[in-house]
């Protein structure tokens, strides 16, 4: 059984998969967009939330690697949302959390690249809960992209091939200052990471739950939190 101790059954690292938005929209006869649009508020409320049950550390999956496969509008129109948010998230200031960005900036808007560096530069001093976003993030894009960082220190002398171990690789992933994950959570009735966290959530619980991502209230956070408290966590032990 996991601990009782609160400090304990509470996962120090959750990892939110935002899904969803689109069914939500559909239900309601409204265009993709304003389902993406409600799902942003969700994860407001939802940052709150996980700093308020003692969180440490929360990373959202919202733009994946392989969601530029989607029409340009729908791309474009969670492209605007992330820059409006980013003018909003502002208020986490109140909330002392920090938040910071994972994933390859490089095919993403000047204008919104500079938003990101302002906002990760902003809340830089915040120590009461660490938030990452990751936006054109794929594991396996991560992966490569650690691999070659690696290569290039091999290449130039700085360590030996040999000195490649599982610490290495992970000071060189987009999480890099983030403890593995402890919890996953899928909302929308899908079961899969859809390339999320592959290396960090080796050891993670995994909670799904069929409720769509704009509908997800603070109570859903806490059941997906008491669930992961009753999982028999063993590392491969016994
Ligand atoms: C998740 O919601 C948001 C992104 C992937 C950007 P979806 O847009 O995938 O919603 P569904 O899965 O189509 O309902
Ligand atoms: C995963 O959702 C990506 C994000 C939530 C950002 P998708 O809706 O893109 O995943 P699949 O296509 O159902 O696997
Ligand atoms: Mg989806």
């Amino acid at each position: 059984m996991a601990d009782k101790n609160n400090e304990l059954s509470v996962p120090c690292h959750v990892g939110i998969i935002m899904d969803g938005n689109g069914r939500w929209a559909k239900k309601r006869g409204l265009p993709r967009k304003l389902g993406h649009r409600e799902g942003a508020k969700t994860f407001r409320t939802i940052t709150r939330e996980c700093k308020k049950i003692g969180v440490k550390y929360v990373t959202y999956y919202a733009f994946s690697t392989e969601n530029w496969s989607r029409p340009k509008d729908e791309v474009d129109a969670i492209m605007d949302l992330f820059e409006k948010y980013l003018d909003e998230v502002k208020d986490f200031a109140d909330e002392n959390i920090r938040l910071r960005f994972i994933g390859d900036r490089s095919r993403l808007n000047e204008s919104l690249v500079k938003k990101m560096d302002e906002v990760e530069k902003e809340s830089a001093g915040f120590d009461g809960m660490d938030c990452f976003l990751a936006i054109n993030y794929g594991g396996r894009d991560e992966i490569c992209h650690a691999v070659k960082s690696i290569a290039e220190m091999v290449k130039n002398g700085e360590i030996d091939s040999e000195q490649i171990d599982e610490k290495l690789i992970e000071k060189n992933l987009y999480t890099a200052e983030a403890p593995p994950v402890d919890l996953i959570i899928r909302p929308s009735g899908e079961q899969r990471l859809s390339n999320f966290l592959i290396w960090q959530s080796a050891y993670a619980e995994y909670y799904f739950t069929d409720i769509l991502w704009p509908d997800f209230k603070p109570k859903d956070l806490r059941e997906a939190v008491k669930a992961y408290g009753e999982r028999n966590r063993r590392f491969g032990g016994v």
